[in-house]
Parts: C-alpha cells; structure tokens; sequence
C-alpha cells in the first residue's frame, strides 16, 4: 500500500519551520509561522493562561469526557468575545474544535453534507490551507478579487464584481480580522457591502476568526463579523484561540453557526455534533477551559486583554519601525502600507524567488508568497531585515 502513495504538495508555511531549524547562521530571521513573538523572540505563555492553568490544576477531578461539542461554558465565552450582543444567544450553534483550522474544516464538513453543490468563495489570496481544505473535501471553490499589490489595500471593485455571481447557499469565506496573508482588511463600509451583497444573492458568509485582538482591537476586530451576524440570517464562524490566547499546541478552536432560531439551531448544532463524532468523537478540553476560566474571572480577563493589548501595540510598532528602515534603505515610501496593515501578517510584493533569496542568501525566512510575519521582528533584526529586502528587490 505505501509504495504507491505519492508524495503530498508540502505545506509552504509548515515547511519553513524544519528549514529554520536547520540553519546554522546565528543571525537567521524567523518571519515565517503565524506565532506571535515577543521583543526578546520567546513565544510566551500568557500571564493569565498561567495563572487559570494553576487553578484548573487545583480544581479539577477527573478527565472523564465532557461532550462532543465541548464545554458549553467554553462556547458562552468565546459567543461573547466574538459575537457581543449582536445577536440572541438562542440563535447561536456551538461546538468546540480542535484549533480554528478543526472549525473551517467541520464547517466545510457540514456544508458538504447538507448543500453539497455549494461553491466555496476564497479570496485571492488566502490562507493557503482554505483551498487545500475545499478541495480535499471535493467542495467547488471559486476566487474573488482582493488584494490590490499596487496600492497594498483592497480592489473593492473586483471583489465586489467577482463575489456579485455568488448563489444562494454558496459560502463566502471572508477574514474576521488581520487578512491572512495580506493584512489588509475590510472596513466598515465593505462588511455593510458584503451583508447587503449576502442578502442579495443569498450567499451566506463564513468567517475565519483567527486573530481577534491583534489587529485594532477585541471589539473592534470582531465588528464586522458582529454586523453580519446581526443583519443576515445565517452566518458561520471558525474562530481560534491559538494567537489571541497563546494557546498554538492545546488547539482550542470553535465552529458557531448564527442560525433564524429554533429548530434551525438545534439542527445545526445536531449536525455539528454529529461531525466532531465522525471526525475524532471528542474535542480537546484543556485549553477551552483556560479559555473559559480566563474569559469568566474579571481580574483574569483584564489582565489578558491588556497583555494582548500590549502584543499588539508591539506588532504595529514593528511595522512603522521597518517601513521607516525600508524608507531609509531604498530611498522610497514603497512599503508605507505595512504601517497601516493589520495584525501579524503584510504581503510585501516580493517574488518566490526573491523569497529564496532571502532565504538562502541573508537567512531571513518568509513565506514564499511574500508573506512576511512582522511579529517576528526585533529592534535588533530590523536594519538586518530591511538591508536584505532591499538588496534582494534591487
Ligand atoms: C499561519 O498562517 O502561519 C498560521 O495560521 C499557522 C498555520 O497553520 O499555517
């Protein structure tokens, strides 16, 4: 049976990760894996992951299974941080997931199993794992418009016209906050277009939430999700813990399906259920019930949403601080829009070959697309980086 298999496409962002490993050059440059990096280059654990990891250590009795949804405690807490009050609870399906990539894959599951002829719409680009996961699953995928290189912002006019042929029933998978890979997001007036555009075709939006809180904020990061939720009938969400809570390896995730109600929801939720069983029975519970701990404690969830506070305010400091070093080194504003790209990631316009460039030439690793991790940037790293850019774009 092994013989015949045939080598899988390898994972361009996971692939990174061996190679940097393996470099020995001492001043090699990891700006590759969405994890978020601290000025000293640790990756920490949060204070307030620490200190709810200590009380659940104190409190809890047994590891018997919870459900195959999860904890319903976890689900409360993660439908307040994402959804506020946009929406009546009892609209709301939840089943936790293992990591934020567990919920686009169950949602993808339970679109395939109840509206099999559904086109998937991705934008252009995306998370490379979004189409792997459509076409793994045989789903019809389709691609909208989006990033504008020439300006580092959005062609509205292209995405607006693309998405314009989306059918009922169709998904249109769209970034919560912080555009993986782009870092250019949608603003208010672009989510009023898509719910309008939703209620229009009757496409139903599907929104990855994976970075809430490292863009302009935790509310405001979850606004645009909050006013599709709240104007259209039915949306889904896969959102993640892995980066807002540092929780990467306990794989904390959850799939929401903002339902009309009633028998729609428990439907939904019947169906979620019956997915996690088919795919692992149940979810992981360790890192959900951080999460939980976190999010009903007040002293906890204050010190956890300043300390996230406190990454982002260190990742937009790394974006002007490396714009201005590439304005000094290339005598050009070129890259002034990584100072207005949100979250971790900024698509910065440099070719897969440029990217092994920089790779194999001043050992700093990005993303081949030309996806660059400013998380990953120091004061020390900076001029290094900025140097290698350009000498690798003259
Ligand atoms: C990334 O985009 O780097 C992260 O979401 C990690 C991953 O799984 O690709």
């Amino acid at each position: 049976m092994f013989e015949s298999l045939s080598t899988p496409a390898p994972d361009k962002i996971i692939q990174l990760i061996g190679l940097f490993a393996a470099d020995p050059r001492p001043d090699k440059v990891d700006l590759g894996v969405g994890v978020y990096r601290a000025p000293d280059g640790r990756t920490p654990i949060m204070r307030a992951v620490k200190e709810a990891e200590k009380r659940v250590w104190d409190a809890q009795e047994t590891k018997a299974y919870v459900g195959f949804a999860g904890d319903p405690a976890f689900h409360a807490a993660m439908r307040q941080l994402i959804l506020g009050d946009a929406v009546p609870m009892d609209r709301v399906a939840a089943c936790a997931t293992p990591g934020g990539t567990g919920a686009v894959r169950q949602i993808l599951e339970m679109t395939r199993e109840v509206t099999p002829e559904a086109r998937i719409w991705i934008s252009d680009p995306s998370w490379p794992n979004h189409a792997v996961i459509v076409d793994h699953l045989g789903l019809s995928r389709r691609s909208y418009r989006y990033y504008d290189a020439a300006t580092g912002g959005i062609d509205r006019d292209g995405m607006y016209t693309d998405l314009a042929d989306a059918k009922p029933g169709d998904l249109i998978l769209l970034h919560g906050c912080c555009h993986n890979p782009t870092g250019a997001d949608l603003l208010r007036d672009d989510w009023a277009r898509v719910a309008q555009l939703c209620a229009q075709t009757g496409a139903i939006p599907f929104i990855d939430m994976a970075y809430q809180g490292f863009g302009d904020g935790l509310e405001e990061d979850a606004a645009g999700t909050r006013l599709l939720a709240a104007q259209l009938p039915e949306c889904l969400i896969a959102a993640s813990g892995s980066k807002n809570f540092g929780l990467y390896r306990d794989r904390v995730g959850i799939a929401l399906a903002v339902t009309s109600g009633g028998a729609a929801r428990d439907a939904a939720a019947e169906q979620l259920v019956a997915m996690n069983r088919k795919a692992y029975s149940f979810p992981p519970d360790h890192g959900a019930r951080i999460v939980d701990v976190i999010v009903s404690d007040e002293a906890l969830l204050a010190d956890w949403a300043g300390e996230l506070a406190d990454m982002r305010v260190s990742m937009q400091a790394n974006r002007k601080a490396l714009a201005d070093e590439l304005r000094a080194a290339m005598g050009s504003d070129r890259f002034g829009f990584l100072a207005s790209h949100k979250g971790m990631f900024s698509l910065c316009g440099i070719t897969p070959e440029q990217a092994v460039e920089l790779r194999e030439g001043h050992g700093v690793y990005i993303v081949e697309d030309g996806r660059v991790n400013v998380a990953g940037l120091t004061p020390s790293n900076i001029p290094i980086v900025a140097k290698a850019m350009a000498a690798v774009l003259r």
